[in-house]
């Protein structure tokens, strides 16, 4: 992989496909490598193997984390932590929950008998490198191991973190992300409507991206009663939206060594995306719609939420 994969966010480009999207340098460099390495002590802290004997599956699973994806539903979390007021240290144990979670929904997704995907984060699959039932066992130890940092957040109060494991609970499961990949996998070949495929790309990606977003901001200790966490729960859900329709239309005009993995896989499997049913130019105004409408939730936000609206922006006009 090219060494600019791994750009941070403020030098992330779009992708040459005549697309004109204004990306504010706000996200700066600094910044991004301290939140990486937070984010990377607390993983390597969980994947300690616990025994010689699963060193194996330890490997498999810390070669489905760390070879680095964007990381960037830790830095939502991690953001939405101090937007609220709270300590970056409070967010730790989310901001590993959410990316724990994120990586076993990858290795699953990328199975045989999913999306059949030979490359993720530049390099062969996990199931292709690790065999196909160690790759599900891998993804299946993520999950859980999500669950356990989110139980370790020492700062936040018992009472919240059993909150937190709720809100992860519902947005990995059969209303969240499994549902959403249910419908991924039986709409696929059907010409479902525009309300469906909203449906399925909310559950199946939009889910996890909200819950990093509002589990930060639980884990900032903030009232949750409040109108700035309703505030900061509807940005979540736009950018959750935004963040797959930019993925379906990466599919189509992305450049598979910068993103790391195969694009027109989505035609191939005769998948139900924004594209297929807007078009391109559809879905890149569905796109700045759900942008915008994620900047006007964050209205009552001051400069403590810049860079979650700089976030939002990345969303909408990654490259990777
Ligand atoms: C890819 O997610 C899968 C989707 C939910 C669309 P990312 O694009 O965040 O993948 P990484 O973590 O950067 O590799
Ligand atoms: C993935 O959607 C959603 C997940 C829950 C992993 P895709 O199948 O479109 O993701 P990619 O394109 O393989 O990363
Ligand atoms: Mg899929
Ligand atoms: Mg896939
Ligand atoms: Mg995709």
């Amino acid at each position: 992989m090219p060494a600019h994969r791994y750009a941070l966010p403020s030098q992330i480009t779009n992708t040459g496909d005549d697309e004109v999207i204004d990306i504010p340098e706000r996200v700066n460099s600094e910044r991004y490598l301290t939140l990486r390495a937070r984010l990377d002590t607390g993983l390597r802290t969980l994947l300690m193997p616990a025994s010689p004997s699963l060193q194996k599956l330890y490997s498999a699973m810390a070669y489905g984390v760390f070879e680095p994806g964007k990381c960037l539903r830790p830095m939502l979390a991690y953001s939405a932590c101090e937007a609220m007021g709270g300590q970056l240290d409070a967010a730790d144990g989310a901001a590993c929950a959410v990316e724990l979670l994120h990586t076993y929904s990858l290795v699953h997704d990328d199975l045989p008998a999913m999306d059949d995907a030979l490359v993720r984060r530049g390099k062969p699959a996990l199931h292709v490198a690790y065999g196909e039932s160690t790759a599900l066992i891998a993804g299946d130890a993520l999950q859980a191991l999500a669950f356990e940092s989110l139980t370790q957040s020492s700062q936040v109060s018992a009472g919240i973190r059993l909150q937190m494991v709720e809100v992860l609970a519902k947005a990995a499961g059969p209303a969240g992300l499994a549902g959403g990949q249910f419908l991924d996998m039986t709409l696929a070949g059907d010409r479902p409507n525009n309300d469906q495929i909203a449906e399925m790309q909310r559950l199946k990606t939009g889910a996890l991206i909200e819950a990093s977003v509002v589990l930060g901001a639980m884990a900032s200790g903030a009232d949750l009663q409040t109108s700035r966490f309703v505030a900061m729960s509807k940005y979540a859900e736009q950018i959750g939206r935004a963040f797959q329709v930019r993925d379906d239309i990466l599919d189509v005009v992305g450049d598979p060594l910068l993103l790391g993995k195969a694009t027109c896989a989505d035609r191939r499997a005769d998948k139900s995306t924004v594209v297929s049913s807007r078009g391109l130019e559809g879905a890149r105004q569905y796109a700045s719609q759900l942008l915008l409408g994620a900047l006007t939730s964050l209205d009552a936000f001051g400069a403590e939420a810049d860079e979650l609206r700089q976030l939002a922006h990345v969303v909408v006009a990654r490259s990777f």
